[in-house]
């Protein structure tokens, strides 16, 4: 086992993305966000959660507005997560197909964003492949439109850090009693990145990452957490398991990449593997899942599994986000 520091890195984002009063213009990091504005997000996407046999929650808060999905990355969940969010307020809503944009021209990121900036776009939410992207639209766009990170290369993913602490929270609200445990390819996680801030800024007791050698991560990017190889050390009286697929499409050296199997048998989430955790140990994953991989079958549709839950969620967070966004630069409802 190893003791991460306990010192966050500087990360650049942070100074931009809030106003001088603290308030959100732009979501690129959780990294600098405190725990009164986690939970005040949490708090308004549980406005918007209805159960599942019920009407989803609808508002007019972002009415005449324009939201803009720039994916360069491929989504389901985040991309139709943020579309349903969007419509549910009532905004109008642009799905960019990238593939058969003028990207593919060679028209730059920044003129794609300007061109659509001149059609009234008020929201981009972007993901894409390499690192400060978010930060550097934000920096580039006309004082009242907001950025929002949908997944940022291997170092954030704030919506879904976001949806996993209020599916946690709804779950177990005892958050400082909690032991987490984040398994799989750590090294490549911009999820794993995004959750581990949130959690540690909520409080939780113990945050633990398990991850093979190869695909341990920089130890300064996940200050507070401890590191181990070993599963059963991770699990052990876990409270809640988490478990991430291993990112072949970031990993550079074939060689890092376990063998299926023994990968499985050894991280994978299954009842077996969590025996060591507490008896109603709670199992999450971001999606996509690689069933058979990192979790079996059994266990990611068993009664502790919360996936489904994070999926619900997930759009709850988006539309708290759209409009607290909207509203800080309306200069509105703090
Ligand atoms: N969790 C997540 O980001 O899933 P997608 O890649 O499908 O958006």
């Amino acid at each position: 086992m190893t003791t991460l520091p306990a010192t966050p890195p500087a990360e650049a984002g942070d100074d931009i993305q809030l106003t001088p009063d603290g308030r959100l213009r732009h979501l690129l990091t959780l990294r600098g966000l405190g725990r009164e504005q986690l939970f005040a997000i949490l708090d308004r996407a549980e406005q918007y959660l209805a159960p599942p046999d019920q009407p989803v929650v609808r508002s007019d808060a972002l009415a005449g507005r324009t939201v803009a999905n720039l994916f360069f990355e491929p989504s389901t969940r985040t991309r139709a997560s943020f579309e349903l969010a969007a419509k549910r307020l009532s905004a109008d809503v642009l799905n960019l197909d990238v593939s058969t944009s003028s990207r593919i021209k060679g028209e730059s990121i920044l003129d794609t964003i300007y061109t659509l900036q001149a059609m009234h776009c008020d929201v981009f939410v972007v993901r894409d492949a390499a690192v400060d992207v978010p930060r550097m639209i934000a920096g580039a766009v006309r004082e009242g439109v907001a950025i929002l990170n949908a997944g940022e290369a291997t170092v954030a993913h704030p919506t879904q850090g976001l949806l996993d602490l209020l599916t946690v929270r709804r779950a177990r609200p005892d958050l400082e009693a909690l032991r987490i445990c984040i398994v799989g390819d750590i090294a490549h996680s911009r999820v794993a990145r995004s959750a581990a801030e949130a959690f540690t800024t909520a409080g939780v007791a113990e945050l633990r990452l398990v991850a093979p050698e190869r695909l341990q991560p920089d130890a300064a990017a996940f200050p507070g957490a401890t590191l181990h190889d070993r599963l059963d050390e991770g699990v052990e009286d876990a409270d809640v398991v988490m478990a991430l697929r291993i990112q072949r499409e970031r990993i550079a050296d074939a060689g890092d990449i376990p063998d299926t199997a023994d990968y499985a048998r050894r991280y994978g989430l299954t009842e077996s593997n969590l025996a060591p955790a507490k008896p109603d140990v709670l199992v999450m994953h971001p999606g996509p899942m690689n069933r058979g991989v990192e979790i079996d079958d059994e266990t990611a549709d068993s009664p502790r599994s919360l996936i489904t839950e994070q999926v619900r969620n997930g759009v709850a967070v988006r539309m708290a986000l759209l409009e607290m966004i909207t509203e800080t630069h309306a200069g509105g409802a703090a």
